[in-house]
């Protein structure tokens, strides 16, 4: 069987959808999940057998029904990096970076795009939009045109220059928007509503969190099937961090990894906070961000589809949310290429910086096992990171 997808059901209120219904959100306005037959998929998935160099080594556990349905520029399966360096300075024995800038287009968005566009070719869907803050768009324009499909992509006005420019070699159609991407989520729903485009924006889609979630299957299998202490991940929309909470919850049924799960760090920039702010006033939902402004494109989402799912897995799993500022993002990201070689998107640096303040607050113990994410390239982000000197930096 090639995959176990079952059906899709509500995150909020439970109601189910048959997995050939093509969707966005639920009636009741909540993003959907996938479901899967879990335990036939435990008895006929043996974890020590997977095949395969890219995400799609986790066919059985992802939405796609069909092998010649997929659609692949060799996404996944990045280097889990033990970082010697960063970690000495830090004072953590076991810090690993997750470097996600290795996927096709330099970002993990290819991970939740690839599934997404290939589950919406398979579904009969010719015509794709999303809003996005840059590395999606670049992502949905290559899956796009590797699958075949027409992409339209919003983005505000002053995304870095390559995601542009990326996008408009893969041959999408780009609209730039002043304001942000709630802005550009806006347009791209005028343009569905007048076109029939099919909407890919975070969470009102429900495959790309799929793709997403193979960060968690593939940090327990660099790890030897078990998961780390700690787990500090760069949030703007969620997916990431909702997708592997997922993925545990799943191997867990499958019977690959025990109950113990990471406590999830969500790092955001001050400029645009809104789940730090949540969490710490311990409320269900997140308000809106007035004026959100942050070098790192990807966490300026002033409010997220998911807010709820997100807020969810970081108090579930005694986890923490940590907002960090402009000049430590920045530092942050000096800090993983001078130490480590890394050069880190913005948002892997804020997660870094994130990092350093939970070890400068005694919330982490010398030997936990801590995964940091850099979930996009540098290079996507030239002139913002041209505009600061190194050397100041460090
Ligand atoms: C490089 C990078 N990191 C992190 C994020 C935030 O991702 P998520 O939506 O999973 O919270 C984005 C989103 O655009 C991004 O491009």
């Amino acid at each position: 069987m090639f995959s176990y997808f079952d059906y899709l059901e509500c995150s909020a209120c439970l109601r189910r959808y048959p997995p050939t219904a093509v969707c966005n959100l639920c009636a009741c306005g909540e993003p959907l999940l996938a479901r899967y037959r879990l335990a036939a998929a435990a008895a006929a998935v043996d974890r020590d057998g997977l095949q395969g160099q890219s995400l799609w080594r986790y066919h059985a556990l992802l939405p796609v029904q069909n092998p010649e349905s997929v659609v692949s520029l060799g996404e996944g399966m990045t280097p889990l990096l033990h970082a010697r360096r960063l970690g000495a300075r830090l004072g953590l024995d076991f810090l690993y970076i997750k470097d996600e800038s290795q996927n096709p287009t330099g970002s993990f968005k290819a991970r939740g795009l690839a599934v997404a566009i290939a589950r919406a070719a398979e579904l009969g869907i010719r015509q794709v939009a999303i809003p996005s803050a840059g590395n999606a768009g670049g992502a949905a324009a290559a899956y796009a045109a590797r699958a075949g499909l027409e992409a339209h992509v919003v983005m505000p006005r002053d995304v870095p220059r390559a995601f542009l420019v990326e996008c408009q070699y893969y041959g999408a159609h780009v609209e730039l928007v002043d304001g942000l991407i709630t802005d550009a989520g806006q347009r791209v729903a005028e343009g569905c509503a007048r076109h029939g485009w099919f909407e890919l924006s975070t969470l009102k889609e429900p495959y790309r969190v799929e793709g997403k979630k193979t960060m968690g299957y593939e940090l327990a299998e660099q790890l030897g099937w078990e998961l780390p202490e700690v787990i500090v991940y760069p949030t703007g929309g969620g997916t990431g961090l909702i997708g592997m909470w997922k993925s545990f919850e799943e191997m867990e049924a499958l019977g690959w990894i025990a109950s113990r799960r990471p406590r999830m760090v969500a790092v955001q920039a001050a400029g645009c906070a809104p789940i730090v702010r949540a969490f710490e006033q311990g409320t269900p939902r997140a308000a809106p961000w007035e004026h959100a402004a942050t070098i790192a494109a990807g966490l300026r989402v002033p409010q997220a589809v998911g807010d709820a799912l997100m807020l969810k897995a970081l108090r579930d799993s005694q986890g923490t949310a940590v907002a960090v500022s402009e000049a430590e993002i920045r530092r942050g990201v000096f800090l993983l290429g001078r130490e480590e070689g890394l050069f880190a998107s913005p948002e892997g640096g804020a997660a870094l910086a994130g990092l350093q303040r939970l070890v400068a607050a005694g919330w982490l113990d010398r030997r936990a096992r801590v995964v940091l994410f850099n979930t996009g390239s540098g290079f996507k982000y030239l002139d913002v990171l041209a505009q600061a000197d190194p050397a100041a930096l460090a």
